[in-house]
């Protein structure tokens, strides 16, 4: 088993944000349908999710569906609504016992009503959970977020339009009540955000591995988060003062 030692273990990503590409390659490259790849990608998310929390990242949010998965053929997306549900539904007594809350960012109205109705009822119960974070990005889009953010910011009397700051802003986001991500981890070996929380990722580290989603394991996941402990996140700022911050926290 990974075991990362404690000064390893206080760098590790407080939010992780995935992108579970390579369900269909996956699939394809084994002669199935590529709504086998998906079944395969939700063990996967079953995988991932209790690695994390078990070494102690309190917040994953995952790109499970995007605006733009909406122009996929009919089967497919009917497919994946219901996998989503039985997600849930089977998720559900762990997410309790085990202090999980679920969220989801997107525009949930977008959902066919059964996985709509499936989604709120499991917010719902685990809303007073406050051990462990799962975010599911559901018919999300990262710009059509920010145009309903600067909606909202326009008819909030309480904010000042002309000296608008990051802070006030962030508080319109779909991920208001969320940190900003710190690693964002694309599988299947694509160099994209493919319009995945494009403002919240700013300072993100980005880790792309070449597996498919279905063969992204637990081994693979720790690699993942091994690379990024070994990253220095500056910031803006350089080298020298990161170091000497690191030693001195009154330095800077
Ligand atoms: C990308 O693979 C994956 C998706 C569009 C959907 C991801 C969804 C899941 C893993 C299952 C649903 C999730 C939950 C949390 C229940 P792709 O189909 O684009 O693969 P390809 O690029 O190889 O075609």
């Amino acid at each position: 088993m990974h075991v990362f030692k404690p000064e390893e273990k206080e760098k590790l990503p407080n939010h992780i944000a995935i992108i579970m590409d390579g369900n269909g390659r996956w699939a394809r490259s084994r002669g199935k349908p590529r709504l086998f790849g998906h079944r395969k990608g939700v063990e996967n998310v079953r995988s991932v999710v209790h690695t994390a929390r078990e070494i102690g990242v309190p917040f994953i949010t995952l790109y499970a569906f995007s605006q733009e998965n909406q122009h996929r053929p009919k089967n497919e997306k009917s497919g994946l609504m219901k996998l989503l549900k039985e997600f849930l539904k089977k998720e559900l007594k762990s997410m309790l016992r085990d202090g999980v809350r679920l969220r989801a960012i997107g525009d949930l109205k977008g959902l066919p009503d059964f996985a709509r109705q499936a989604v709120e009822d499991t917010i719902e119960k685990t809303q007073k959970n406050n051990d462990w974070n799962l975010t599911l990005a559901l018919n999300y889009g990262s710009r059509q977020e920010v145009l309903q953010a600067v909606e909202s910011c326009i008819r909030d009397n309480d904010i000042d339009t002309k000296r608008l700051k990051w802070a006030d802003f962030a508080k319109h986001l779909q991920t208001k009540d969320l940190p900003d991500p710190d690693l964002i981890i694309r599988t299947s070996g694509e160099y994209r955000l493919s319009n995945f929380l494009l403002l919240q990722s700013a300072y993100a580290e980005m880790f792309v591995s070449p597996l498919h989603w279905p063969d992204f394991n637990r081994e693979a996941f720790l690699d993942a988060l091994s690379h990024y402990i070994r990253r220095e996140r500056r910031f803006g700022k350089t080298s020298e003062q990161i170091i000497s911050l690191e030693t001195s926290p009154s330095s800077l």
